[in-house]
């Protein structure tokens, strides 16, 4: 396994130049929007040089299938490269709100995987009614409904990301509906997200070594069923625990001894 730069086709062009030895293919594997940051990948780009040293491209779509892209397929879809990945691969557990995942390809070789994946080879594949589930919410998001959910949900990112921004949080990428503020450490960054939880709001404590740059994050995952005002309440609850920092800190200085 070869790691490239986060982000940064340069960085795996110049890796996959140096590997003199070309045995067998490449096989680059990058997200479509990343699940830490909330940051998302040029995927041309990322083709362009996959293709160009004669790899495969697999994108990991978890967080933004369903979201990204006119018909809801991802950022693939968004980006108009589907045509050209190699391998997508999804979870069910996220905008399918179901358990399980998929990968789909346009190679004809691909068969040969599906005949060797767990599912196929041993009894523990999915349960009907987790399929239907999945099925289902697949039929939604490819429909005026499903238009109508991701058009919500990009509204409520676009309020998130500007209300945090201007309340000072240091933001790690665009809106989406994945937002983190990085916080000054792993501890102040727990007891944050304590101070959060005790005041009424969930989100998720991300910290090394889960984040990219060991970085500490508050990190909100948006929902479509979150309302303008669900997303006014966050932003208080994020004001109010501006006017707390002094006090964290304190707290922070006396456990640090
Ligand atoms: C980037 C990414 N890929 C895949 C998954 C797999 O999800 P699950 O194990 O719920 O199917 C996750 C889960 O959080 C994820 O973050």
């Amino acid at each position: 396994t070869i790691r490239f730069r986060h982000n940064s086709p340069e960085d795996l062009d110049k890796r996959m130049s140096r590997v003199k030895e070309k045995k067998g293919d490449f096989f680059v594997i990058i997200e479509g929007l990343y699940s830490m940051f909330g940051d998302i990948a040029p995927i041309d780009e990322f083709l362009d040089v996959t293709h160009k040293h004669g790899g495969y491209l697999y994108i990991d779509e978890a967080h933004s299938y369903g979201v990204f892209g006119e018909t809801g397929c991802g950022l693939a879809e968004a980006q108009g490269v589907l045509d050209r990945v190699d391998f997508i691969a999804g979870t069910f557990s996220k905008s399918l709100a179901s358990i399980g995942g998929f990968c789909v390809s346009k190679h004809p070789e691909f068969e040969i995987a599906r005949k060797v994946m767990r599912p196929y080879l041993f009894t523990a594949s999915p349960t009907p009614s987790n399929i239907t589930a999945a099925l289902t919410a697949v039929g939604k998001i490819n429909s005026p409904m499903g238009k109508q959910l991701r058009d919500d949900i990009w509204a409520r990112a676009e309020q998130l990301h500007a209300g945090l921004d201007k309340l000072g949080y240091d933001l790690c990428a665009e809106p989406s509906p994945v937002i983190a503020a990085r916080r000054p450490n792993e501890v102040i960054c727990a007891m944050e997200w304590n101070w959060l939880l005790e005041n009424g709001l969930y989100v998720n404590l991300a910290v090394p070594p889960g984040t990219p740059q060991s970085s500490s994050l508050l990190r909100i995952s948006l929902s479509a069923a979150h309302t303008e005002d669900d997303v006014n309440q966050i932003i208080e609850k994020f004001a109010q625990l501006k006017d707390k920092q002094a006090d964290l800190m304190q707290d922070f200085m006396k456990l640090a001894g």
